[in-house]
């Protein structure tokens, strides 16, 4: 990873003083890319892993804030045993084989969801990365893990109500907000999902009450840096009033 100059952000078509603080992307297709290149659907989720690389990668060189994958939902546990097996494998391998380059980048990687779900190793795994990088400072990395938002938003009433039961005082919205994963992250700038799929599938429901969307049909392990960049480009160009006028 090098970081990216100014002027090679321009040469990309970016303005660099505009750049998104936090995007947010459901990584979807890998089943059907497979399927579209006769692969087997682990191939699908490995090629999906190269591309997760490539996005990191090009998060951490610009220069954006935080990055926060879907890469496991709170639905994700009705596949087959097999196919939730290769996802598991290929968590541990990421983050046990990837996490010297993503320290040496200064990424901090955390996870969101509820990870005592998960087999042993794959806590282990995502347990060790987040400890070794929680005091960099670059990327803020967000791998969502047995993720809903339904369950964070309920999780988060659940919070506030026992500290106001104890305090007597009713929770502000700010007090609501800390409870939420993302409590230290700016909200959502850009949702992209990949696939043709137009909808949100229960993620980050609540903060992304003011992100501009972006869906592409584009399968996600060929959502290249270039498409990626494509999708900052349009980001750059809508005029955003969050309920304002201009
Ligand atoms: C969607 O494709 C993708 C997933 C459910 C998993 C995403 C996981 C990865 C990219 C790899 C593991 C993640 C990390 C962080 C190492 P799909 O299987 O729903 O595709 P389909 O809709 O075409 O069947």
């Amino acid at each position: 990873m090098a970081k990216l100059t100014a002027q090679q952000l321009h040469e990309l078509g970016l303005n660099p003083k505009a750049l998104p603080r936090h995007v947010a992307i459901i990584m979807d297709g890998n089943g059907r890319w497979a399927r579209k290149n006769g692969a087997l659907r682990s191939f699908g989720h490995r090629a999906g892993v190269d591309r997760l690389r490539e996005i990191i990668r090009f998060s951490s060189d610009s220069g954006i804030e935080a990055l926060t994958l879907y890469a496991f939902s709170t639905e994700n546990w009705k596949r087959p045993d097999s196919e939730l097996a290769v996802l598991f494998n290929l968590l541990v391998e990421y983050f046990t084989k990837e996490i010297d380059e993503l320290d040496e980048n200064n990424v901090r990687i955390r996870a969101i969801g509820e990870m005592a779900a998960f087999p042993e190793r794959v806590r282990t795994a995502v347990g060790n990365a987040e400890s070794r990088t929680q005091h960099n400072g670059g990327l803020k990395l967000n791998i969502a893990l047995n993720y809903g938002a339904r369950m964070e938003i309920v999780r988060a009433a659940r919070r506030v109500s026992a500290n106001a039961i104890e305090s007597g005082k009713l929770p502000t919205q700010q007090d609501f907000e800390n409870e939420l994963y993302t409590h230290d992250l700016p909200e959502p700038d850009l949702l992209i999902r990949t696939s043709g799929e137009m909808r949100l599938s229960n993620f980050l429901l609540y903060q992304a009450a003011y992100a501009e969307l972006y869906f592409i049909e584009v399968l996600w392990p060929d959502f290249t840096q270039t498409e990626y960049v494509k999708a900052i480009a349009e980001y750059q160009r809508r005029n955003r009033r969050f309920g304002g006028l201009e």
